[in-house]
């Protein structure tokens, strides 16, 4: 391989990691032009992926995700969708799933967010959405979570065969948010209203005064500790009115 083919190979692989200020670029989309991150400074949002327009797995993410956008902007994120196809077929698509599409008891559902164009693979390699092995014309199902500081915060890839669950997408931008605000980690499936981790005890004194603290913790051992994180409390910090 000389060395132009080289750096070809790379850029296919290359991919931000979490911590990274997420890749910038500006693209074509089914809303107008985008320059990304810089158009969602202040806001949480979600870059995903999809294989391909008119094909069925990507037709009922896209109708769920349309369908679940108010919830999202709610928390104070925006959608913003891509696939290697270009613009035409992106709004045929569209007008397609919205005249004549049913699934899951939606219909009529209309794609309101940008879905970018990227023919070019410009921004699919920019963000790893390319995994060679899986297919090297189409994006996998990935999920970027990137903050209002520009911040990829999380990363979820799904293989070509498999919908995303939306549930947990939801889940992890609340979780995450609440981390934030409250400076806490979140344990294994929580939900608002679930029992939240403190953050451990960085020193002998700390892991002491833990197991001896009475001020609302339940520590199961010095490096264990949770506490009570009102529901109500968590949403309201969170979502718009
Ligand atoms: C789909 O969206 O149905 C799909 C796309 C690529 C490969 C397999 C399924």
């Amino acid at each position: 391989m000389n060395t132009t083919e080289t750096i070809k190979e790379e850029q296919t692989f290359t991919m931000p990691r979490i911590g990274d200020k997420a890749p910038e670029f500006k693209a074509v989309t089914t809303q107008g032009g985008i320059n990304y991150p810089s158009d969602y400074k202040g806001k949480w949002s979600i870059l995903f992926s999809h294989p391909a327009d008119f094909t069925p797995v990507c037709t009922s993410e896209f109708m769920t995700f349309a369908h679940l956008e108010e919830k999202f902007e709610k928390a104070n994120c925006s959608l913003i969708g891509l696939s290697i196809d270009g613009l035409y077929s992106h709004i045929a698509w569209l007008r397609t799933i919205k005249d004549k599409i049913e699934f899951n008891g939606m219909k009529n559902i209309e794609v309101k967010f940008p879905l970018i164009e990227d023919i070019s693979m410009e921004v699919a390699k920019k963000y790893g959405m390319i995994q060679p092995g899986e297919s090297k014309t189409q994006a996998v199902r990935a999920v970027f979570f990137v903050d209002p500081n520009e911040i990829v915060r999380a990363i979820i890839y799904y293989p070509l065969s498999l919908g995303r669950n939306f549930d947990e997408l939801y889940r992890a931008l609340i979780a995450m948010q609440t981390a934030d605000k409250f400076n806490v980690a979140t344990p294994a499936d929580w939900n608002p209203g679930d029992d939240v981790i403190v953050s451990p005890a960085g020193s002998c004194g700390v892991a002491e005064e833990r197991m001896s603290s009475t001020e609302g913790l339940d520590c199961k051992d010095w490096f264990f500790c949770t506490k009570k994180l009102d529901k109500d409390l968590v949403l309201d910090s969170i979502l718009k009115k």
